[in-house]
């Protein structure tokens, strides 16, 4: 039998490779060397003739993609716990299992939701660009306020892992009350974190600082939109570590621009890596590039789920943490 071919369309951590190499010795594994997007012709030449592909979010998957590669492609592993770039439904059809890595960027992501909470809420990043371009004259009663995390109304959108994270985080370590909003109860919720399960509208209304952590879906598509910004106090301050489409980025920029919302922390766009016209411009916001989950722990977590999913399709076992 040919030695399997694997692609993979970006560098990732060395020591998830040399796993790679070690469980599947006869394999050839061609990886990007370059660290940037391939474009979609790249990626289908890269590719073609594999018979696992190692992708990235940031590669669309799509049934046309799959329909040249599958066969031989067997599996496609994604380097993410978000997986709305690949089409599922294709690769069911296709025959090609997908997996992705859940579980193991939870509290990396979840510290970025908190970082970003308390850096609007205590405006840290302003602040090192006011010192920086020479405005730090001198310790003032009024310069710099901001607004306290401890003892707020903490609204969370998305009752998944990170939600749950984060939610224990500001319950625990800032005493925070919780509001929460998702598609499914989790009763476990009010008991440990005496959360309140509330519609979004109310939920948009009563907290102090809305942090986002739903899967972009049909369903989650500009979840936060004109309207619903408009139902946010002045003061709020809106997290989002999720993915960029559950915001109507535009709506964001003007509820910014008019100081109809205190401040927003985004990890994530809706057409990364561009940002919404004006969103840079926006003094209260802060912007940081898709980093999530990059802590070394979490890359190197997600670099062996990848991996191993790929030697055990490859291996003639059931992967872990399969989609299809
Ligand atoms: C990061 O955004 C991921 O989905 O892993």
């Amino acid at each position: 039998m040919a030695a399997p071919r694997i692609f993979v369309t970006r560098p990732i951590p060395d020591a998830s490779l040399a796993r790679l190499a070690r469980a599947l010795p006869h394999a050839q594994i061609d990886a990007n060397p370059e660290d940037r997007n391939l474009a979609r012709g790249e990626l289908l030449v890269g590719a073609r003739g594999a018979d696992a592909l190692l992708c990235t979010l940031a590669d669309p998957i799509d049934a046309d993609l799959l329909a040249a590669l599958a066969p031989p492609l067997r599996i496609v592993s994604t380097f993410a716990v978000g997986y709305e770039n690949v089409d599922l439904e294709a690769a069911k059809r296709l025959g090609v299992r997908v997996c992705h890595t859940p579980g193991v960027l939870t509290d990396a992501t979840a510290e970025i939701a908190v970082a970003l909470l308390l850096a609007c809420a205590r405006r840290v990043v302003e602040g090192d660009r006011i010192l920086r371009a020479g405005g730090f004259t001198g310790w003032s009663p009024l310069a710099m306020r901001g607004r306290a995390l401890y003892g707020k109304t903490c609204g969370i959108v998305g009752a998944g892992r990170i939600g749950l994270r984060v939610a224990r985080t500001l319950r625990h370590g800032f005493d925070c009350e919780i509001l929460v909003h998702s598609r499914t109860p989790r009763p476990e919720w009010g008991r440990e974190l005496g959360a309140s399960f509330a519609p979004l509208s109310e939920l948009l209304e009563r907290a102090d600082f809305v942090s986002l952590h739903c899967p972009a879906t049909p369903e989650t598509h500009h979840l936060i939109d004109a309207a619903a910004l408009s139902r946010m106090k002045p003061t709020a301050c809106l997290v989002n570590t999720s993915r960029g489409s559950v915001i109507d980025e535009a709506a964001l920029v003007t509820a910014l621009e008019e100081r109809r919302l205190a401040a927003a922390g985004l990890d994530v766009y809706e057409r990364e890596p561009a940002l919404a016209p004006g969103l840079a411009r926006c003094e209260n916001a802060v912007l940081l590039p898709h980093q999530g989950s990059a802590t070394f722990e979490a890359r190197e977590a997600m670099g062996r789920l990848a991996v191993d999913a790929i030697a055990a399709v490859l291996s003639g076992r059931e992967p872990e943490h399969a989609l299809v």
